[in-house]
């Protein structure tokens, strides 16, 4: 399967609430090698419930970053995308061994069961997650709506590019999480966009639980405008440079901040019961990494891991990926980028299921 790597190579192509954020990954004998990336805003509007409901824009915007705005370039019309979590489904169920063809049927008729929608407007997919001692196996089940998918299709096939791959946003994240960190702990993955996080628990075989809240970084720029008396674009630069940590007006801004922050902290602790009720195992959460554009908020880390008491970190996405002789994304927008490169990581052997 590795011609098929060679021969198509592929971008990944993260599209945001109110972003895109694209990059290609090269596998090189020096290992991977970034050979250009970007990001593009959008109105927020195009997007509905999950739905890309305005193409145009969307087309728009990602062919001008594409053509004009990218750092480095891409070498490839071949793209991996992931979609939003908050309309994707992801379980896992146990089943005992069966033919391929019994499997197909009864996942099916779990996906029928579990999922509260007409299996026939859904798409769906599973791989084997581990085989367990007594011989039956963890499947994990990944579902989306036809009309998410189709709308992504059709802004796809516009730009043309050929999709190779189409994941959640959750397999994307964890994917790059794995290749950048070391893994034996069980990790909540946080990912903080514009308008909510999303939160998923990966124990090292399967993603067990999963959560969204609608905890905004656009929010919490206004709540420093509004406390602070400055402009949207003064709190967002506010934001960015001094965030919760030490500053003259430290205590304001965390206070007008903490509402917001609460929502996340309440998710997460309700993320961490259900893990630890339902699916641990016994096996408690050792670490929660943050990322997406959110999690560049300065003392976020600090912050979660006083209020949760479990050690929280910043993504390092770049741990065994290196730019080579581009310019990398500025240190404050590091983590920005983690899904489109768990998209771009994507091995061979994978797209085969
Ligand atoms: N240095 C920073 N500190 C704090 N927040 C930041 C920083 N840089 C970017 N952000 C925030 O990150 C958010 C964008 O993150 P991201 O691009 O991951 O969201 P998205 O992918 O468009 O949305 P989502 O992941 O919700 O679908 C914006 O709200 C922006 O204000
Ligand atoms: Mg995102």
């Amino acid at each position: 399967m590795g011609i098929l790597y060679k021969d198509k190579p592929m971008f990944g192509f993260d599209i945001g609430r109110s972003s895109i954020k694209v990059m290609q990954i090269t596998q090189t004998a020096k290992g991977s090698v970034v050979t250009g990336y970007g990001t593009a805003s959008f109105d927020p509007k195009a997007i509905k419930e999950g739905v890309i409901v305005d193409p145009e824009t969307i087309i728009k915007v990602a062919h001008d970053l594409i053509e004009k705005h990218l750092v480095g370039h891409l070498t490839t019309r071949h793209v991996a995308v992931s979609l939003p979590n908050a309309h994707s489904f992801s379980r896992v169920v146990t089943l005992p061994k069966m033919k391929p063809k019994d499997l197909a049927q009864a996942i099916k008729s779990e996906v029928d069961q579990s999922i509260p929608m007409p299996v026939d407007e859904l798409y769906y997919d599973y791989s084997v997650a581990q085989t367990l001692e007594d011989g039956s196996q963890e499947i994990q089940v990944v579902a989306c709506p036809r009309e998410i998918i189709d709308s992504y299709l059709l802004v796809f096939e516009a730009l043309g590019l050929e999709v190779t791959l189409i994941e959640s946003n959750i397999s994307a994240v964890t994917r790059i999480v794995v290749h950048a960190e070391a893994h034996d702990v069980s990790t909540l993955i946080v990912d903080i966009g514009s308008n909510a996080c999303d939160l998923s628990i990966y124990d090292g075989s399967a993603i067990r639980a999963t959560g969204t809240v609608d905890c905004s970084g656009e929010r919490i720029t206004q709540h420093i405008a509004d406390a602070l008396g400055v402009s949207q674009q003064q709190a967002h630069s506010i934001k960015t440079r001094y965030g919760l940590e030490l500053s003259k007006k430290q205590d304001k801004i965390v206070k007008a901040v903490e509402p917001e922050l609460n929502k996340l902290v309440n998710e997460i602790r309700k993320v961490m019961r259900y893990f630890a009720d339902r699916e641990s195992n016994g096996s408690p959460i050792g670490q929660i990494i943050i990322l997406g554009g959110g999690a560049n908020l300065p003392g976020l880390s600090t912050y979660l891991t006083d209020r949760t008491r479990v050690p929280t970190r910043l993504c390092a996405p770049w741990n065994n990926v290196s730019f080579g002789r581009l310019q990398p994304p500025h240190e404050l927008e590091t983590t920005l980028y983690t899904t489109a490169s768990g998209l771009s990581l994507v091995s061979p052997q994978e797209l085969t299921v």
